[in-house]
């Protein structure tokens, strides 16, 4: 017995989602409602605020999605949603919502990681070619994962501080750009020059982590220490030092472990150069390359329901006494 129909809730952090997915791969609906505009005048995510806004977001959103996707809640067979990695206010609405929902519905609630969410992604564009290795980097991960089957995730590496896109938006707001600060780099570091030499942090040797805090700090002395900052030059000299690490590291990732596939997943993924370089690095190694649409990169529910159809096939699923984990291990 297959989970035909599955409604997905993904609360984890500023976006409130809910999709609606066919058999793991069709898209019936996928509607995200983001707070990015709340958040902003803060720079960056108020957690309560968060939670808050999800609570009033989220019976909208399931009307929404099931409208959208034309279908009655009946038809749903199973509830999927995030139960963690993230803010542990916001996980509880997902989680509280679905419990209800599942309930009422008589349907199986299935917990999914957020990280195998982003990973998922990539199954609705195109198909999983294992064993592969996954690069997941957003503003709570940057991690580096092993694949040898569905649902069955090897960590080879991660971040020991900040994540990539925290990076970005920390950066962001040392020059006093708007949040969410990828985006904006993004755009800035395309018109300026690469002029401050800036620490790219290796760590051991062979080691597939990652560590973005020092080049936090060695932006901070330099915007502080010089009179007139080029915004531009910063950006593209912050983004080229992240950017050195992020791919070389997939690049061992993916010679040591021997895949054929890299598949890309996270809202830092959506970054103008990063794909570039993993499309120019696909071509030259005849790696398979997977790179999400932008909107499914971001935080979305539509990932959540992909994952949740193999999670089910590997026997996961929940009862009514489902808790928020806002440090899931994956
Ligand atoms: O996956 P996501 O939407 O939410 C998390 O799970 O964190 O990722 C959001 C992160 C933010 O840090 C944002 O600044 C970053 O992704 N981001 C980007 C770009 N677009 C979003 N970073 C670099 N370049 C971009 N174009
Ligand atoms: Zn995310």
């Amino acid at each position: 017995f297959k989970m035909k129909t599955i409604l997905a809730i993904e609360t984890s952090c500023d976006e409130t989602a809910v999709a609606l997915v066919r058999d793991g791969k069709e898209l019936l609906s996928n509607v995200v409602s983001s707070q990015v505009e709340i958040h902003r005048r803060f720079g960056g995510v108020v957690p309560e605020v968060a939670s808050r806004r999800h609570v009033e977001q989220m019976t909208f959103l399931l009307e929404e999605a099931l409208q959208q996707a034309q279908i009655k809640a009946e038809e749903v067979d199973a509830v999927a949603v995030t139960q963690g990695p993230g803010l542990v206010g916001a996980l509880l609405i997902g989680v509280t919502a679905a419990k209800t929902l599942a309930y009422s519905l008589g349907v199986p609630v299935i917990p999914v990681h957020h990280v195998a969410g982003h990973i998922y992604a990539n199954q609705l564009v195109g198909e999983m070619q294992f064993p592969l290795v996954s690069l997941v980097v957003s503003g709570g991960h940057t991690e580096l994962i092993l694949m040898e089957d569905h649902y069955d995730f090897e960590r080879l590496g991660q971040t020991r501080d900040d994540a990539a896109g925290e990076a970005y938006d920390k950066v962001a707001r040392l020059l006093e750009l708007s949040y969410p600060g990828g985006p904006v780099i993004d755009q800035l570091a395309q018109k300026g020059k690469v002029t401050y030499n800036f620490p790219r942090a290796w760590l051991e040797p062979g080691s597939l982590d990652f560590s973005f805090s020092g080049l936090k700090t060695a932006v901070k002395n330099a915007i502080q220490s010089e009179q007139e900052v080029v915004v531009e030059d910063v950006a593209a000299s912050f983004q080229t030092a992240v950017l050195d690490v992020l791919v070389e590291k997939t690049r061992r990732a993916v010679e040591q472990t021997g895949v054929r596939q890299l598949i890309v997943a996270g809202g830092v993924s959506a970054n103008t150069e990063l794909r570039r370089r993993l499309q120019s690095y696909a071509r030259e190694t005849g790696v398979t390359l997977s790179l999400p649409p932008l909107e499914l990169c971001t935080d979305n529910a539509a990932m959540i329901a992909a994952a949740a159809y193999y999670a089910e096939q590997k026997g996961i699923k929940a009862g009514l006494d489902l808790n928020a984990d806002p440090s899931l291990p994956l």
